[in-house]
């Protein structure tokens, strides 16, 4: 088989991209691990950049996000007795959120992608990522037992944080970056009527709570937990009485509790791959750099990595020359940073560490009380949180 580029991943990168990439006459084919129920059966974050939102316009993808998806102005930051309101839509100049479940925007990018006629083969093994670095680019994997090969022009590694682009990569090529956090999230989703009307991130000396959403009758909540916690130990009602005591007790009283429809344990982490580009193979997504869930920008930095290679591949495919591949790397890398570090200073800000000294919990109170005592300091937190410019 060939194709002009070979995807590796079907989640939200891979997918996004297939659609830019056949909307523009790019042919393309899909190689996923899992099955496409399984792609679909995850639950992950909710909240969409401008960004994303353009992007999922572009690839067609729009429709049912315009018409279920939630605006948002702004969101609440709760510090133990005291709250303030981020303004986005104020602060930014106008620009706010659309909150709207990645499941969603998986299974839009999926049903578009199923009307047209660009292959994806699911339930893939043995995948593996040859020549990538050469001339003849080209995967290899095993379907329903039977050996392929696709030959390509291009390899996007879309597979996500455990998939096989990053480590195909020789190791004196590549560097990592990581940080750790001694805690993870706890997340409950639930089909009752969300307590508030925005987003609230709420800190107290129980800990981290965030009160989020995923419709008018959809609730997605999560409390900060600590790495040796297991899901099990964790009935609905242990759950529900553990957030009432970590957000305001006006939110507390709205809290309409339910049996979980979905309740899993996330562990956080900081990481990114460097660089983003070998050769042929361009890394995008989860694929090359994980952030805290605190900033919601997992989902929104796959969506910019795509843009960025989107450009660089139908560059190199019109002009016939390394281009805008070349540049890929430090244009997705500008941006994911940008991300990581917003991430890291709201994810170090709103947590209790265990291993903080006594300087580390007075710099939080004091990053807390800019925040608090500054429109300025709140706007630098609207712009990032909306989203930078691509
Ligand atoms: N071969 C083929 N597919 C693979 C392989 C492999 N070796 N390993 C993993 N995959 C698939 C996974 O099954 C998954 O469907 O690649 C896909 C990667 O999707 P995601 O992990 O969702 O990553 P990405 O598309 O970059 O989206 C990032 O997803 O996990 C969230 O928080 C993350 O919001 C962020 C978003
Ligand atoms: C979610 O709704 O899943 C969500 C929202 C905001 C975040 C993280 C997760 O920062």
């Amino acid at each position: 088989m060939r194709t002009k580029v070979a995807i590796i991943g079907s989640g939200p990168a891979g997918l996004l991209l297939g659609q830019l990439l056949t909307g523009s006459g790019v042919d393309n084919v899909i190689v996923e691990r899992q099955t496409r129920e399984h792609v679909l059966g995850r639950i992950r974050a909710g909240v969409l950049e401008k960004g994303m939102v353009s992007l999922l316009e572009r690839a067609g993808c729009d429709a049912r996000l315009h018409k279920e998806g939630l605006i948002h102005e702004g969101f609440e930051i709760a510090d133990n007795d005291r709250r303030i309101h981020i303004d986005l839509k104020k602060l930014t100049g106008g620009d706010t959120v659309t909150v709207y479940g990645q499941t969603e925007v998986t299974a839009d990018l999926m049903a578009a992608r199923e009307q047209g006629s660009a292959q994806t083969f699911y339930s893939a093994s043995d995948v593996a990522l040859h020549d990538f670095d050469g001339a003849s680019p080209h995967v290899t994997f095993t379907v329903d037992g039977q050996a392929h090969r696709l030959d390509c022009d291009i390899i996007a590694g879309c597979d996500g944080y455990h998939g096989v682009s990053r480590q195909s990569l020789p190791e004196r090529s590549r560097t990592l970056y990581e940080r750790l956090y001694d805690f993870g999230w706890l997340g409950l989703l639930a089909d009752v009527p969300p307590a508030t009307q925005e987003l609230v991130y709420s800190r107290n000396e129980r800990g981290f709570a965030l009160v989020s959403m995923r419709s008018p009758t959809r609730s997605r909540y999560y409390v900060q937990v600590d790495t040796s916690e297991k899901v099990e130990n964790w009935g609905d009602d242990r759950f529900w009485d553990e957030l009432r005591q970590r957000v305001p007790a006006d939110v507390a009283e709205h809290v309409t509790t339910g049996p979980s429809i979905e309740k899993s344990i996330a562990q956080l982490r900081s990481f990114v791959c460097e660089p983003m580009r070998f050769g042929r193979l361009l890394l995008c997504g989860d694929a090359a750099h994980i952030v805290p869930p605190t900033g919601a920008k997992g989902l929104n930095l796959a969506a910019s990595d795509i843009h960025y290679a989107f450009e660089a591949i139908r560059d190199f495919l019109d002009n016939a020359g390394d281009g805008a591949l070349a540049d890929y790397s430090v244009r997705a890398l500008t941006r994911v940073w940008k991300a990581e570090r917003f991430s890291w200073w709201m994810t170090s800000v709103l947590h209790n560490f265990k291993d903080h000294s006594g300087f580390e919990r007075r710099l939080q109170q004091a990053e807390m009380d800019y925040i608090f005592g500054s429109e300025r300091g709140r706007a630098a937190l609207a712009e990032n949180y909306v989203g930078l410019p691509y």
